[in-house]
């Protein structure tokens, strides 16, 4: 049992958290006074518990007003779009330096570690384009559907904006995961914090009509027609095939909302296909194009890569589906407990293939396990949060988490997922996470076989 009478430890949030870009870039170049100058800011801030203060000398911050106390606010609509913060300013997404060659086909990490609950805010979702961003005018913009054969659709159709907005839609919360997350973890410990392991995913309130509907009001023939082809409108070429079952069932829709708002553009404004469970790839966005067809179309994004090289030298295609995981993101990689006592240990798991059922803990690299409570709902192919106690006793300690879905599955560690898919793939590396907290209270990411 968890003793919460101890006083709750503290924690130094990741060195992202409170280093400005330049000092972040200057320590990924090996200039490391950068990153002793800033621990020491950092430090001095959060060293003085108020409880350490020599008796009678009290907290200015309670005793005396502050000027936000005593003088005129700022009026309304100061800022009519609504910013962060300016003390959060640090919390950003953020490419891995040296990742690619050019920003136009690279990846913005999601700063996992600083985020609660399971949504993740529009402006910090992770991006992932193959041939940069645009920000394109709706009134422009056009989806087509076609077919191949004239036998799979009576009707081929294009639709403006404006008539895709007027159709029944629905709102569903989802998660969108890059089948290359934790990709540079498959051989060895490659990044230090969660943002760089985990951090190609997010979760969203996403609003659409559901592709069948388009589908049916094109007259499509599902015997005939089992397979669709999503096209994108940027300079990559973007294409994916997606089987016919996941459109019936009416899971996959095409969608112009993200939590409220309209998509934002680096994330596919103003159209992009939710097709939930499945990588982020098939997720196909700036949509202009829907044919259908019977066989699946084998596209440089699904053929050459997007696929899974085997220990035996064979590549897997077409595994599209994201399997269980979870990681714990507080306390994760590059953060420091700054004494012993109670953490809320908290984390994200989520599974392609429905609704988490539960999520264990351990606290000494997979010897002992307890349960994790699940903040609900638990929502099918969304992030669910969990949270667990544990008071820190100052002795290192290695922290995992272990999901299990609906379906029974349970996340595989490393040992077990290198005996079936070995070292050298990119994609669907969903092993158990493991943080090391030593004794001087630092995080890091190491690997538990
Ligand atoms: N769609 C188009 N048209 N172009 C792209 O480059 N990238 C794909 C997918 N859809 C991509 C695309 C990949 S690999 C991923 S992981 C997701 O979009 C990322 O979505 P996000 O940038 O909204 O996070």
């Amino acid at each position: 049992m968890v003793d919460k009478t101890q006083p709750p430890g503290r924690l130094r949030r990741a060195p992202e958290n409170f280093l400005t870009d330049e000092e972040v870039k200057e320590i990924s170049a090996g200039r490391r006074r950068f990153l002793r100058r800033s621990f020491l800011a950092a430090g001095a801030a959060l060293t003085v518990p108020v409880a350490a203060r020599a008796a009678g000398e009290g907290d200015p911050a309670i005793l005396n007003l502050p000027e936000w106390s005593t003088s005129l606010g700022q009026p309304v609509a100061t800022r009519p779009y609504g910013q962060p913060s300016k003390y959060e300013s640090q919390l950003l997404r953020r490419e891995s330096p040296g990742l690619t060659r050019v920003g136009g086909a690279s990846v913005s990490f999601c700063p996992l570690q600083g985020l609660f609950g399971i949504i993740t805010p529009s402006g910090l979702h992770f991006e992932r384009h193959h041939q940069g961003w645009h920000d394109i005018d709706p009134s422009r913009h056009r989806l087509m559907i076609n077919a191949s054969d004239p036998a799979f659709l009576k009707k081929p159709k294009v639709y403006t904006m404006d008539e895709l907005m007027r159709l029944p839609s629905v709102s569903r919360i989802h998660f969108i995961e890059c089948g290359a997350n934790t990709g540079l973890e498959w051989g060895n410990v490659a990044v230090p914090t969660v943002q760089y392991t985990h951090g190609m995913l997010s979760c969203s309130e996403f609003t659409g009509v559901p592709l069948k509907t388009l589908l049916e009001d094109c007259g499509v023939d599902y015997k005939k027609a089992r397979y669709v082809l999503a096209e994108g409108a940027d300079g990559s070429s973007m294409t994916r095939t997606i089987p016919m079952e996941m459109v019936e069932n009416g899971e996959v829709f095409v969608a112009y909302g993200q939590n409220g708002e309209m998509l934002r553009p680096e994330n596919g404004y103003p159209l992009r296909l939710v097709v939930p469970g499945v990588q982020g790839v098939s997720w196909v966005k700036w949509l202009r194009r829907i044919e259908v067809g019977d066989k699946p179309w084998a596209s440089k994004d699904e053929a050459v890569h997007y696929i899974d090289l085997l220990p035996n030298g064979l590549h897997r295609q077409y595994s599209s589906i994201q399997e269980c995981k979870s990681v714990i993101t507080t306390p994760s990689g590059g953060q420091t407990l700054l004494d012993k006592g109670f953490y809320n240990v908290s984390g994200l798991a989520w599974s392609g293939r429905g609704r988490i059922k539960q999520v264990d803990v351990s606290f000494d690299g997979g010897i002992n396990w307890q349960t994790a409570r699940l903040e609900g709902p638990v929502q099918n192919k969304a992030l669910t949060r969990f949270n667990i106690g544990w008071v820190w006793d100052g002795k290192p300690a290695i922290l995992q988490s272990r999901a299990m879905d609906e379906t029974g599955y349970v996340q595989p560690g490393y040992g077990q997922l290198r005996k079936v898919r070995g070292t050298k793939s990119i994609y669907h590396n969903n092993a158990i996470q493991s943080w090391k907290v030593a004794e001087g209270g630092e995080v890091t990411n190491v690997q538990v076989l």
